[in-house]
């Protein structure tokens, strides 16, 4: 048997926003790496042998997956999301890199998804409709001074941005310093959007200015998106549209 690797995206939570091409992928794999939680999400298939792992060690999960591949396994590494946007996609490359000179011939190959980003924003209007940002705020592999100035600069730069990680039990503060530099660097009423479980059942989308937020308004399965200054409000019966016009005058 001739393994394989692909590191696939199972979205944001719903079944419906898996691609068929990772739909595709799942069917034909004889295993599953990832995060305890995206494995139980595939867990439905019985030829499937699932290797769930804990947090934090996406570097052994790499390596397990290029490992099992080199003995003909044809193996998913399965992230939420999209794999490539602060996922397992680089720790894969990353552990190839560093790993086994064999692992560089096998057949490796990334599946896109749709990211957190990008289904909280479908699901208030357009609020990412032009210039923006991603920034990642765990603090667990760059220093807090770096996401600072990134923070910093994205609002000189006026980015809407997009917020993954925003807080943990582990790290209850950073989020609140985060408040505090876009509360200084940015206008009052900018829209916040704080996006929780998109696309599960539970989904909830809270727009809060930005003055009024406070951080206990976020958690690990928060998504949060703040406006550029040109962002809009479009209210209307039922839940306003956010969106980010297509120009800048
Ligand atoms: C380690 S990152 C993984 C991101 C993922 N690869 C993606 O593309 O969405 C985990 C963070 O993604 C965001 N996230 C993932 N799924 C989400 C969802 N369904 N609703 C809201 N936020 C989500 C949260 O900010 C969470 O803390």
């Amino acid at each position: 048997m001739t393994g394989w690797v692909q590191i696939v995206g199972i979205g944001p939570g719903d079944e419906t926003l898996i691609t068929p091409q990772v739909q595709a992928v799942l069917s034909e794999a004889t295993d599953a790496v990832g995060y305890i939680p995206y494995v139980e999400r595939v867990a439905q298939n019985p030829n499937l042998t699932l290797h769930p792992s804990d947090n934090r060690v996406e570097i052994d999960r790499s390596r397990h997956a290029l490992e099992m591949a080199s003995a003909g396994k044809r193996v998913v590494v399965v992230s939420s999301g999209d794999p490539g946007v602060f996922a397992m996609a680089a720790a894969v490359f990353e552990a190839m890199e560093n790993g086994d000179p064999t692992w560089r011939e096998l057949d490796i190959r990334v599946l896109p998804g749709i990211t957190a980003m990008l289904a909280a924003s479908a699901a208030c209007g357009a609020p990412l409709g032009h210039d923006f940002c991603a920034i990642n705020l765990s603090d667990n592999l760059k220093p807090w001074g770096l996401i600072e100035k990134r923070l910093r600069l994205a609002a000189e730069a006026d980015f809407a941005m997009a917020f993954y990680n925003p807080r943990s039990k582990s790290r209850p503060e950073g989020f609140e310093k985060a408040l505090m530099a876009l509360k200084s660097a940015c206008d009052d009423n900018r829209p916040m959007i704080f996006a929780r479980n998109v696309s599960h059942p539970d989904q909830s989308i809270k727009i809060v200015p930005l003055q009024e937020t406070t951080p206990d308004m976020a958690d690990m399965r928060t998504v949060v998106i703040l406006g550029s200054s040109q962002t809009r409000i479009i209210t209307r019966d039922g839940a306003p549209i956010v969106y980010t016009p297509r120009s800048v005058d």
